[in-house]
């Protein structure tokens, strides 16, 4: 999962991520708010499950990929993050064919979290690393997209995977705080809203020995759909 917004909207703590862990996750990427709660800094470098954008200047605290295990299998998780509308850091391109090169000496299956902006930049990822990446998937728009397709060497790819989070706010957000501030162009406090949830994601199918993928579903799932036992 990403995890960037976990602390309400800002960045995450260790209680958020053990919680995580708990509840059956096995990896955490982040992006462009990782450092947004600064209690990161007293775990992040002991969290071997979780990466920040690996194209972040060298030196910076935490990992930008590592491979995680379950069930008897591993998957190699990488998080890179986009520069269109976002800060300038290192060219995620160059980064992923440094990373992905070393990684695929030993892994087959590869995922890609590229926490990007704009659609073109990331439908040039799910490109670059068609057949040597298993999944490519973006996150930070909060918006699901609708174009998962698996390309044509087997790489698994979907823009956006959407959001966790309440439905009815504006990408989670509660909406009077994001619309008062469009229309006022004043500084305002954006706070979580409270609303229904709304749970969005990927699931996809490997073939363990070629890390290609073989089936891919975008998971939506509403609050009033759901029956909490
Ligand atoms: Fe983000």
């Amino acid at each position: 999962m990403n995890g960037e917004n976990a602390a309400s909207g800002r960045g995450i703590t260790e209680s958020i991520a053990k919680d995580f862990f708990e509840w059956g996750v096995h990896g955490i990427t982040m992006g462009n708010h990782t450092w947004d709660n600064k209690e990161i800094f007293d775990f992040i470098d002991d969290e071997p499950r979780m990466v920040r954008p690996a194209n972040f200047p060298p030196g910076t605290p935490g990992l930008g990929h590592t491979v995680i295990k379950a069930n008897g299998k591993e998957l190699a998780i990488i998080n890179l993050q986009g520069r269109t509308f976002l800060p300038p850091i290192d060219c995620p391109f160059r980064k992923s064919d440094e990373i992905i090169d070393q990684l695929r000496k030993k892994h087959k299956c590869i995922l890609v979290d590229f926490h990007a902006e704009a659609t073109s930049e990331k439908i040039a990822m799910g490109w670059h690393l068609d057949g040597r990446a298993s999944i490519v998937v973006g996150t930070h728009t909060h918006v699901q997209s609708n174009d998962d397709t698996i390309l044509p060497g087997g790489t698994a790819y979907l823009t956006d995977a959407g959001m966790v989070g309440p439905k009815e706010g504006i990408l989670g957000m509660e909406r009077e705080a994001v619309l008062r501030k469009f229309k006022t162009q004043l500084p305002v406090r954006f706070q979580v809203d409270n609303g229904k949830w709304q749970l969005h994601g990927l699931f996809v199918q490997l073939d363990d020995a070629t890390g290609k993928a073989k089936k891919m579903e975008k998971i939506r799932m509403l609050e009033d759909d759901w029956i909490m036992d």
